[in-house]
C-alpha cells in the first residue's frame, strides 16, 4: 500500500501520529519526519495496534470516566498528575468513530460495510439503555469480546430443533436461530460466517441433510453482496426440509461452526492466489495471517434430538 492507503487503515487501527510517522520511517513513505519520535515513543508502538493513548490521552493529559461511585479516593500526589473526567467513555458513541461508517461511507447493495452502531441504536438495547460498553466491558473491563469467544456466541444465539415424523418413509425437521443476546445484527459485519448444519445419524449412517450460513457475504473485492441472513437483535429466522428416513432410531443433529474470519480467509487466499512473485517475508506474514483466520473457527455444543417413530408421537424438540 502507499501511504494514503495505509492511512487510511491507521485511522482505526494504530491511530496515534507517532504511530503513523514509525509506519512511515519503516516504509520509507514519503512526509516520513526527518528524525525519530521522542524517547517516550516505543520503536515498536505502529506494531501495537490499538494503544492505551489512542482512546485515553490527547496532549499528555489523560482521560478517562468518571471514577466509579465507591472507588476509594487517591491521597496526595496522584499517578500521572490525575485524569480528566468525561462521560463520554461509558457512551456508544465512543466506539462508533471505528465501528461506524459515516453516512457517505463504501456502501454494497446499497448498505453500508460498517453500521454498528446504527443497528445498536435500533435496537431493545437502545431503548433499555444498554450501551456497547455494558455487553463488551462490563464492569470496565477492557475485554472487548465477539465473535471470536465461544460463550458470548453461545449466549448470543438461540437455537432449536424439532423433528416430527411425517409418515413411514418421511420426517421433517425444523431449526430456528435467533438473535437473543447481541445488541446489534448477529454478526455485525461481512467478516464472520455461523454455519448450522443438520446431519442425521442413524445405525451406519452420518449424513449432511441440510444447510444455512448466517452472515452478510460479499465477494472477495467487496464490492458485490452474495448473500445476507445476519440476524437483527431479537429477530428469529426458521428453515425446515422433510427427509427420507425409514422407521427406526434416528436421530437429528445441529452442528453449529463458527468461522470468525471467514471473509479473510477467502481474501487471504486470493491474494496468494494472484500474487506469484511476492517476496518471501510477505508471503510469510499472508500465510501466518489466512493459518490465524482458519485457526479461529470452533463449534459450538451439538444439539441432538431422536425422530419420532411414529407419526402419531409427538413432535420431539431439544433447545439451547
Ligand atoms: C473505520 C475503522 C476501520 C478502518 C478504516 C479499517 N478497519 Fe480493519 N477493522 C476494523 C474493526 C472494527 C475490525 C474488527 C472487526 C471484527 O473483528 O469483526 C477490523 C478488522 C480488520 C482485520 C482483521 C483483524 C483480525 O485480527 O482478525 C484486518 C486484516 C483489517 N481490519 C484490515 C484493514 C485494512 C487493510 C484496512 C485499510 C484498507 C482497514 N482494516 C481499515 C476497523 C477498521
Ligand atoms: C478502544 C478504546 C480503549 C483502549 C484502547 C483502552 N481503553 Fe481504557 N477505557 C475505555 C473506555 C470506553 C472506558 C470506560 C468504560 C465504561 O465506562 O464502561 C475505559 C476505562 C478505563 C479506566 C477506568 C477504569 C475504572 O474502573 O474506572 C482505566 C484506568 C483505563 N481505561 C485504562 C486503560 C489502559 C491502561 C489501557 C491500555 C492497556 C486502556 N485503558 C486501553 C476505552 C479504552
Ligand atoms: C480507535 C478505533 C476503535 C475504537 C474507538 C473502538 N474500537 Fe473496537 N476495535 C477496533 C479495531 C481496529 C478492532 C480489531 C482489532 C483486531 O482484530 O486486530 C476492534 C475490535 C473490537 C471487538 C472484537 C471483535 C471480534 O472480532 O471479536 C469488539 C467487541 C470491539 N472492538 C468493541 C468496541 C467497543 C465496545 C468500543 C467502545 C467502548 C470500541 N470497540 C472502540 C477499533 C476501535
Ligand atoms: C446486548 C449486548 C451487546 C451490546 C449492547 C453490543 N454488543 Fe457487540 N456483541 C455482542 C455479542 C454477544 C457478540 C458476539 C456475537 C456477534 O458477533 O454478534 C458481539 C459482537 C461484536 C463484534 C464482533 C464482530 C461481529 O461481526 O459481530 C463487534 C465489533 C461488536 N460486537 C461491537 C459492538 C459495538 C460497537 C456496540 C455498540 C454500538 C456493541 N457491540 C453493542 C453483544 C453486544
Amino acid at each position: 500500500m502507499d501511504q494514503g492507503h495505509g492511512n487510511d487503515c491507521l485511522r482505526c487501527h494504530a491511530p496515534l501520529a507517532e504511530q503513523k510517522a514509525l509506519m512511515a520511517l519503516e516504509r520509507g513513505w514519503p512526509n516520513a519526519p526527518a528524525a525519530p519520535p521522542p524517547g517516550w515513543v516505543p520503536a515498536d508502538l505502529h506494531l501495537r495496534g490499538l494503544a492505551c493513548a489512542a482512546c485515553h490521552v490527547r496532549r499528555h493529559e489523560r482521560f478517562g470516566p468518571p471514577a466509579r461511585p465507591g472507588a476509594p479516593a487517591i491521597e496526595g500526589r496522584k499517578p500521572h498528575g490525575g485524569f480528566v473526567a468525561e462521560a463520554a467513555f461509558s457512551d456508544s458513541r465512543f466506539c462508533s468513530t471505528c465501528h461506524q461508517f459515516a453516512p457517505d461511507g463504501r456502501r454494497v447493495n446499497g448498505k453500508l460495510l460498517e453500521n454498528t452502531y446504527e443497528e445498536w441504536r435500533a435496537s431493545r438495547h437502545a431503548r433499555e439503555g444498554r450501551a456497547c460498553q455494558a455487553c463488551h466491558m462490563p464492569e470496565r473491563r477492557h475485554l472487548w469480546r465477539g465473535i471470536h469467544d465461544p460463550e458470548m456466541v453461545k449466549r448470543a444465539l438461540g437455537r432449536e430443533v424439532t423433528a416430527a415424523r411425517l409418515d413411514a418413509g418421511r420426517a421433517r425437521v425444523t431449526v430456528r436461530l435467533a438473535n437473543r443476546g447481541a445488541g446489534h445484527h448477529l454478526p455485525t459485519y461481512v467478516v464472520p460466517k455461523i454455519m448450522a448444519s443438520v446431519y442425521l445419524r442413524g445405525p451406519g449412517t452420518h449424513m449432511l441433510v441440510g444447510q444455512h450460513v448466517v452472515g452478510r457475504t460479499l465477494n472477495v473485492a467487496l464490492d458485490r453482496e452474495i448473500a445476507d441472513t445476519r440476524l437483527a437483535p431479537d429477530a428469529t429466522h426458521e428453515f425446515a426440509f422433510d427427509i427420507a428416513v425409514g422407521p427406526g432410531r434416528w436421530r437429528a443433529v445441529l452442528r453449529t461452526e463458527v468461522a470468525p474470519g471467514e471473509h479473510y480467509e477467502r481474501m487471504f487466499a486470493d491474494m496468494r492466489r494472484r500474487n506469484p512473485g511476492l517476496d518471501e517475508a510477505t508471503r510469510a506474514q499472508l500465510d501466518e495471517a489466512l493459518g490465524k483466520a482458519v485457526a479461529a473457527r470452533f463449534f459450538l455444543d451439538e444439539l441432538e434430538v431422536a425422530i419420532p417413530e411414529a407419526p402419531a408421537d409427538a413432535p420431539a424438540r431439544v433447545a439451547n
